[in-house]
């Protein structure tokens, strides 16, 4: 029955993202931007994060009622969160699940990677947005070098994880490098996506003008690379994929702003301190950390009263949208 779940416009749930700190060890201009997040900053700490134990409560419903097969691991940044392997290692016993992911920065993927792949996790998107230093600094904030990524990258390769690498692509901010990544990461086994820089929060003074579009993207690649569209890989995939014709593997495109993708979106997202979201861009969502801490035997059934009421389709909207809306930050929605 509860595996019919579907939403106000016939989407399933099917993909969990799963926020387990709202802390970074970087500070990336279009998300948490330095002036604002600095030490005074009040992030999420002790009892205001949800434990492990009420994380599993919380999928386990959702696995129960809503079919969900797929699992990501997201923060801030999901590494800074202590013993993170024995959260992997919980959720992997579930079988429904045929996936775990993690989105990370990648820079202490070098200590954890062989823990992590060992606790069942499948995979690794690494968030990179420049391969030279001066530009990754000036973006990042924090005085790491592109190396750390890279080791990073290396790490999660030799411990047996498949490894994405997502670029966000702004214009005025790193355009130069749309063509040296795709060099760099073409014939690897390293799939690069290219991401449209998205209006998500509201710190980070986001205006159409700085997006470089996914024809833009695709237009200037072939100069240099023949490509062809592909066929996605699983059902209400974000990213458009495409093929280099020479046989030398594949990037994506995600293009939630020129081509949004709200027609297939099977995903919920879980913040650090238990708000359900049915969208990136919400404003608010439903609090399950008190569900779960004082009544979690109602837990499937909020869950399905949720999932049956959404409607959101922020990206389709986006351009006809008026007036402010206050939207939650990236570091508490997880991306
Ligand atoms: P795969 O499972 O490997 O396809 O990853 P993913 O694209 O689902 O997740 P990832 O965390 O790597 O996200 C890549 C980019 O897509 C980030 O910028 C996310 O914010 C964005 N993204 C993920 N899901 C959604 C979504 O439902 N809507 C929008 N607008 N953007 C999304
Ligand atoms: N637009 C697009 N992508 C973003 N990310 C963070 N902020 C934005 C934004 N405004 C990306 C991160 C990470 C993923 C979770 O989302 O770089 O790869
Ligand atoms: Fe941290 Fe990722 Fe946000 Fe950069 S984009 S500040 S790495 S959470
Ligand atoms: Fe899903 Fe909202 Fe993204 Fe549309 S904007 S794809 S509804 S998360």
């Amino acid at each position: 029955r509860g595996k019919m779940l579907l939403d106000t416009r016939n989407r399933p749930l099917r993909d969990l993202r799963i926020s387990v700190t709202d802390q970074c060890n970087l500070r990336c201009r279009y998300c948490m931007p330095k002036e604002i997040f600095d030490d005074h900053f009040p992030f999420l700490q002790g009892e205001d994060l949800l434990s492990f134990e009420e994380i599993e409560a919380i999928t386990a419903a959702c696995i129960e009622r809503a079919d969900v097969k797929k699992l990501r691991i997201t923060g801030g940044e999901p590494l800074l969160r202590k013993n993170l392997t024995d959260l992997i290692a919980r959720l992997s016993r579930y079988t429904e699940i045929e996936d775990i992911a993690m989105t990370t920065n990648g820079i202490l993927l070098p200590k954890h990677a062989e823990d992590l792949k060992q606790a069942g996790l499948k995979r690794v998107s690494v968030s990179l947005d420049s391969l030279d230093d001066d530009r990754f600094q000036s973006i990042t904030g924090r005085s790491m070098r592109v190396k750390h990524v890279l080791n990073g990258i290396e790490a999660a390769q030799k411990a047996g994880l498949s490894v994405k690498v997502n670029m966000v692509v702004k214009k005025g901010m790193n355009e130069e490098d749309v063509l040296p990544m795709a060099e760099y990461f073409r014939g690897t086994d390293i799939v690069l996506r290219y991401i449209e820089y998205m209006d998500v929060g509201n710190a980070n003074g986001w205006k159409l003008d700085h997006v470089l579009t996914k024809k833009e993207i695709i237009e200037s690649l072939q100069k240099q690379f023949p490509l062809e569209q592909a066929d996605p890989s699983q059902p209400g995939e974000t990213a458009d994929r495409f093929k280099y014709k020479d046989g030398s593997g594949e990037i994506g495109v995600i293009s939630s702003v020129s081509d949004a993708f709200c027609h297939s979106c099977n995903r919920a997202r879980l913040t650090a301190d238990g708000q359900l979201l049915t969208c990136l861009f919400a404003s608010k969502g439903t609090d399950l950390r008190s569900v779960v801490r004082n009544e979690p035997e109602t837990l499937s059934d909020v869950l399905e009263s949720v999932w049956k009421k959404r409607d959101d389709n922020y990206s389709e909207e986006r351009l006809k949208a008026t007036g402010p809306s206050k939207k939650l930050e990236m570091h508490r929605v997880g991306g």
